[in-house]
């Protein structure tokens, strides 16, 4: 199986951005939780950052036939971005959406999701292990006809 993994905007700051919201480990240390967890449950996977939105919709349109399924932190975009949204419906493979703080805890601006509009799953307020349950998830998802 073979899973994208995206992070969008400022998640390549994680450790030095916000530590007291996103905690003191760097994108680095993501990346490398990310690989353990992926071969922990025996997952192949791609993992791509980017702080542009149209970087974004091109990588999940590039996905189509290439992976079998989709974990996205679309951090800011999440909470704007009709394009990312129409990108994974337009795509339709299996997505779960992972946030490393509770969105649902924090500003009003942050409470609504457009990838949750279209997202099998949403992890939110877990810190990193948020994108292992999301590979956990989908690993055991059934297929669906
Ligand atoms: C985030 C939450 C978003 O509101 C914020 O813009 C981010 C990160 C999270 O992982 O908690 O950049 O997606």
């Amino acid at each position: 199986m073979k899973i994208l993994v995206i992070n969008g905007p400022n998640l390549n700051l994680l450790g030095v951005r916000e530590p007291g919201i996103y905690g003191k480990q760097s994108y680095e240390e993501l990346l490398r939780s990310i690989r353990e967890g992926a071969a922990r449950l025996g997952v192949e996977v791609k993992c791509f950052q980017s702080n542009h939105e149209g970087a974004i919709v091109d990588e999940i349109q590039a996905a189509l036939g290439a992976f079998d399924a989709i974990v996205i932190n679309p951090a800011a975009y999440t909470h704007t971005s009709v394009a990312i949204l129409d990108a994974l419906k337009a795509v339709g493979l299996p997505t779960v959406e992972v946030h490393i703080s509770d969105i649902s805890q924090r500003e009003t601006f942050r409470q609504f999701s457009y990838v949750s509009l279209y997202a099998e799953k949403t992890i939110a307020g877990q810190g990193f292990g948020g994108y292992i349950q999301a590979l956990e998830y989908l690993k055991q998802r059934p297929v669906q006809q």
